[in-house]
């Protein structure tokens, strides 16, 4: 119950282990043909260049930055945790100008009128924003950025690594110009392999600079990735690196089970997920880090630690009498944020028998721990 990787599911466990094909296999291209198809139907988009990328999650966040920024140009990162600051460590170890902005509350939304100040004063030509921020469990309304980013000729790139599939997520009608995620979040598919798609925007500004500004990265540059999967020439699939082809039999495989239960079931499934989890953890007397219920992430769900408790003691003695692991903070070394735990039901594990046993066993934990205090008083 960690907030990813998550348990995989039993159909995507065996097809991991299915025979390798050659990656210049006729059945290896029908299976990147699968892929990009599942891929459109969970982004909610009809974008051409689309695709999976060996590496994980964070490759495809430096993908989208390098691809789509040349020389001296802005990238405006908007900062709720951990990821949008090491999206604007990105952009300022490959040069470009960077720019943050951040909110004072844990959690909270970045407003469109907080957002048109940034793109007025900053002007970027890029602009990151996370839709579920895995490192408070908090969820971004994305409605109106698109056409506020586009009014002021920026290119918006939205960071869906835990949304996908546990909120509503519609790339081409929110005029998403980069969407990207991973499969190991609420897919139950393997780590290691990313997902990515860009809008015709998008791609018509990696087209335009192929010849005149070649991305700096030769394993990330889209034109070759696009070339690699058989696109703009008449379906040849040229070279680029060895695909990781275990992983995209993993990737087709989570994709067939999101189709087989049908994206907005799976939607809803995480989604009755978080009511409960967070009703329960109410219940025994715990604490939400993030106020507002609607800012809240289905999938993962950051609960405060009390003051008498601590907070390592009650993971170890989870895991280890219970077999049930939960996570920690990503933003523990800072002071100015409060200590909480993340709880983590992604995937196979939305499911609200495990939710219950997760709360028992994390009660009894902290049960414990209080009656040993008692007894040394
Ligand atoms: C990784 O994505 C994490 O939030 O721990």
């Amino acid at each position: 119950m960690i907030p990813g990787p998550t348990n995989l599911n039993q159909k995507v466990l065996k097809s991991l282990s299915l025979p390798l094909l050659s990656h210049t296999d006729p059945q290896f291209y029908q299976l990147l043909d699968h892929i990009q198809n599942g891929i459109r139907y969970l982004f909610q988009t009809k974008n051409s260049y689309t695709f999976a990328i060996t590496g994980s999650a964070t490759i495809a966040m430096e993908t989208a930055i390098c691809n789509l920024l040349k020389p001296g140009q802005t990238l405006l990162s908007l900062v709720h945790g951990y990821w949008g600051n090491r999206v604007a460590s990105m952009g300022q170890r490959m040069g470009f100008n960077t720019h943050v902005i951040r909110n004072e509350k844990f959690g909270q939304n970045f407003t469109l009128i907080q957002i048109e100040n940034a793109l007025r004063r900053y002007r970027p030509n890029l602009m990151y924003v996370c839709h579920g921020d895995s490192s408070l469990g908090c969820v971004q309304n994305l409605h109106g950025i698109g056409q506020l980013c586009h009014r002021y000729d920026c290119l918006l790139i939205v960071d869906a690594v835990v949304s996908l599939c546990t909120t509503p997520l519609a790339m081409d009608q929110l005029e998403i110009d980069v969407v990207f995620s991973g499969c190991q979040k609420a897919l139950s598919g393997p780590p290691g392999i990313a997902l990515i798609s860009f809008s015709d925007k998008a791609t018509e500004v990696i087209k335009s600079r192929s010849k005149t500004y070649p991305v700096s990265s030769f394993y990330m540059d889209i034109n070759l990735v696009a070339k690699a999967w058989g696109l703009d020439n008449n379906d040849v699939h040229t070279y680029h690196y060895t695909p990781a082809i275990n992983l995209l039999y993993g990737l087709r495989a989570s994709i067939r089970e999101i189709i087989n239960e049908d994206l907005a079931n799976v939607i809803a499934r995480h989604q009755k997920a978080k009511h409960y989890l967070e009703k329960r953890i109410q219940n025994v007397g715990l604490k939400l880090l993030v106020q507002e219920s609607d800012n809240r992430l289905a999938g993962i769900t950051s609960v405060l630690i009390p003051d008498d408790i601590d907070g390592n003691r009650v993971i170890q003695f989870m895991y280890k009498k219970h077999d049930i692991l939960i996570g920690g903070s990503l933003l523990a070394t800072d002071p100015k944020v409060p200590k909480f735990w993340r709880i983590g039901y992604l995937g196979v594990n939305a499911d609200l028998e495990k939710i219950d046993r997760t709360i028992e066993s994390l009660q009894e934990a902290i049960q414990k721990q209080r009656n040993k205090f008692k007894a040394h008083l």
